[in-house]
């Protein structure tokens, strides 16, 4: 990756205390997170149920960042409406979840948002080839989608190895956001080193051993290290 690129840091909220959410909110985002990380399930895409619309308007009320919302919902098209409220916004809907996908990517754009699809741990980059031009995001999936708090796959880097180089080849405009098992080590730096500029971090910057801006320092200086 170029030296010069910008990483954004992405805290998801998934990890938050919910019985304090909007404070939680609030912390990170003057901890200095870039964006919100926001993770819907829907307990059929994903075997578990986290949030919805009312939880992630809450959210978006607790910040002026943009939220970055990972729908992890089987064939979303119907529900995006709810989640497609502030344009600043940016909505990942998944490959394997979408059976228009090239329709589903389309009608966030026109809906003036930023768009990412993202691609589970074994999903191929092949699935994005038709769409990669269309898109803003590409998320990859470092851990199988569903919790909080899993183990990074190794095996991930190599994708987005290969993902960066195509991206680069073709003149596309994709940004590569990694999810899952992103800590303030190597995850995070062999994450950017092989072309991620979005980190997502959820159990590495809420837990119970660190305050909110020690983590995100822990984060952001690891980068630098
Ligand atoms: C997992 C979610 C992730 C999750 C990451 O399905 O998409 O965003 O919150 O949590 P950590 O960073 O704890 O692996
Ligand atoms: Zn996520």
């Amino acid at each position: 990756m170029t030296s010069e690129a910008r990483i954004l840091i992405a805290p998801s909220v998934l990890a938050a205390d919910f019985a304090d959410l909007g404070q939680q909110v609030r912390d990170v985002t003057d901890a200095g997170a870039d964006l919100i990380h926001v993770d819907v399930m829907d307990g059929r895409f994903v075997p578990n149920i986290s949030f919805g619309e009312v939880i992630v308007d809450a959210i978006r009320r607790s910040t002026d960042l943009p939220l970055n919302i990972h729908l992890m919902i089987h064939n979303p098209d119907d529900l995006l409406p709810c989640f497609m409220k502030a344009k600043s916004d940016q909505i990942l809907v998944h490959a394997e979840a979408c059976p228009h996908l090239h329709r589903t990517v389309t009608k966030i754009k026109e809906a003036g948002h930023q768009v990412g699809v993202a691609i589970n741990p074994g999903t191929p980059i092949s699935a994005l080839e038709e769409v990669l031009p269309l898109l803003d995001i590409v998320l990859v999936m470092t851990v199988n989608p569903g919790f909080g708090g899993q183990s990074f796959i190794p095996e991930a880097l190599d994708k987005v190895k290969r993902l960066y180089r195509t991206i680069q080849s073709q003149g596309y405009a994709a940004q590569i956001e990694v999810d899952g098992g992103i800590k303030a080590d190597w995850t995070a730096q062999d994450s950017v080193q092989a072309g991620a500029t979005i980190l997502v971090a959820g159990s590495a910057i809420f837990n119970n051993h660190e305050s909110i801006p020690d983590a995100m320092k822990g984060m952001r200086g690891c980068l630098f290290s």
